[in-house]
């Protein structure tokens, strides 16, 4: 929001001064408005990362960073997973506000019948090797479902906007649950409209032709919990990725399998995979003051994973929710003792007693404990990250559509310092 506040930017080579316009959130620091400040100075501003830059506004999520606070349209995440269920989170997001119970059945209707995936999507499936990445299934398969929605591609148009959006959110986890069952060389499961959400992806992911499955509500709860928490997180690499995907115009499938992408790497989604390779190589807690060393080491490439985050310099609220989680569904599937866990929380506990993750204010991040848990529910370490893949669909989907209904919405188009040659002459290749 406009203020009266502004900032002075003075040039000491020639003391000219600009004054740029400070906006303020209705949460958060204010930001210095530098859009005219090429224009009026030849300057850029450099800031690669992205530390010091708000790319954008936005209405949906808020996190302090420093409190280790996080709200999607001002209500907690914890009072979110508490009490509410995915969808109406889900609601919550694209819409606003929370929905009434006629709001929610709508909703929940509209993307009940949306699950089904085209029946020819499932030949694509067949392209890919079994032992592929199912990362890289989903990045294929769901830009794939542009070449099948043609009636809701028109990015204008309000209503095909809506649809796209319900059947990305539908059919997400038809695909995740395709890309799992394709890996283990099983017959895909088709949704079933009986089951909310997450009951309904349990079934497609664990369910067999030969015998019935019985979905627990324990774990269809735990399932729904983990899907809130990681619904938006405003600004992260995927998120501004489908962001920039999508300010070039290009269609919301195209755009969330870009997400999907950007998600996949080791610092950002992929690290609930990793947590668990590290905690496997960590074996036993008597070499977790080794593994502490290792990652203090500046010389040695490992870092804790699950450990840090560029906004968090407090615990990930998530984190918290999520190991409170684990002892539920541990207990639910009756493993009285996973020696992960133990290393988990020793882990946790030598790191946060070390100095030089005190002093950086590295604390578990969601990925931390959330491996643990989808591996007591039978999940592959392979298929974690596509289960963030599936609940962040519907904060990419709600950010993008944000940005769309934006009416100053331009394509971004960040600069750069150059430091390559300076103009040369050309030599012919006879003369290199
Ligand atoms: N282990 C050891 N040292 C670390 C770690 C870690 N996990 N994370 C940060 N540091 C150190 C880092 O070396 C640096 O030290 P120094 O100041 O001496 O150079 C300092 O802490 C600041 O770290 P940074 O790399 O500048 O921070 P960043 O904001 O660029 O990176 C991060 C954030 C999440 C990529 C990073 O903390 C990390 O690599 N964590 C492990 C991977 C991980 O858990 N990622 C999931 C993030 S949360 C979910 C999501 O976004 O998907």
């Amino acid at each position: 929001m406009k203020t009266d506040k502004t900032f002075t930017l003075r040039n000491d080579e020639t003391g000219e001064e600009f004054k740029l316009p400070v906006l303020d959130g209705i949460e958060g620091p204010s930001v210095i408005d530098v859009r005219k400040l090429y224009g009026e100075t030849g300057y850029f501003t450099f800031d690669p990362s992205y530390t010091s830059t708000a790319s954008c506004k936005s209405r949906l999520t808020f996190i302090d960073g420093d409190e280790g606070v996080l709200m999607h349209r001002g209500y907690t995440i914890e009072e979110l997973t508490e009490n509410s269920t995915f969808l109406e989170v889900a609601y919550l997001l694209l819409e606003g506000d929370l929905p009434n119970k006629k709001q929610y059945d709508e909703f929940e209707h509209h993307i009940t019948y949306h699950t089904l995936v085209h029946e020819q999507l499932h030949k694509f499936f067949q392209g890919f090797r079994r032992d592929a990445h199912p990362m890289a299934v989903m990045c294929g398969v769901v830009a794939a479902l542009s070449s099948f929605y043609h009636d809701s591609l028109d990015i204008w148009d309000p209503k095909q906007r809506e649809i796209s959006a319900h059947r990305l959110i539908a059919k997400i986890p038809t695909l995740a649950a395709m890309a799992h069952k394709y890996a283990l060389g099983q017959p895909f499961v088709y949704p079933r409209n009986d089951l909310n959400y997450a009951e309904n992806f349990l079934h497609m992911c664990f369910a067999v032709p030969a015998e019935p499955y019985h979905v627990s509500p324990v774990l269809a709860r735990a399932m729904d919990k983990i899907l809130i928490l990681h619904a938006d997180h405003e600004q992260n690499a995927s998120t501004s990725t489908v962001r920039l995907a999508g300010s070039s115009q290009a269609n919301p499938f195209a755009c969330i399998s870009s997400g999907i992408t950007s998600l996949w790497g080791p610092a950002h989604g992929g690290a609930n995979q990793a947590v668990l390779a590290m905690l496997r190589e960590i074996g036993s807690v008597d070499r977790i003051p080794e593994f502490i060393e290792k990652a203090k080491d500046k010389d040695d490439p490992f870092r804790l994973m699950g450990f840090g985050h560029r906004v968090y310099k407090n615990y990930d609220p998530r984190a918290g929710v999520l190991k409170a989680s684990c002892d539920e569904v541990l207990d639910e599937l009756g493993v009285e003792n996973e020696p992960l866990l133990a290393i988990a929380r020793e882990l946790e506990k030598a790191a946060l007693a070390d100095d030089y993750f005190v002093e950086r204010k590295l604390f578990p991040n969601v990925d931390f404990y959330s491996g643990i848990i989808l591996k007591a529910m039978g999940f592959p370490e392979e298929m974690f990250t596509v289960l963030f893949a599936v609940g962040r669909t519907v904060g990419w989907v709600a950010q993008w559509k944000e940005m769309i209904e934006e009416p100053t919405l331009r394509i971004g188009r960040p600069r750069q310092l150059y430091t390559g040659p300076a103009k040369r002459d050309y030599v012919p290749i006879d003369k290199r």
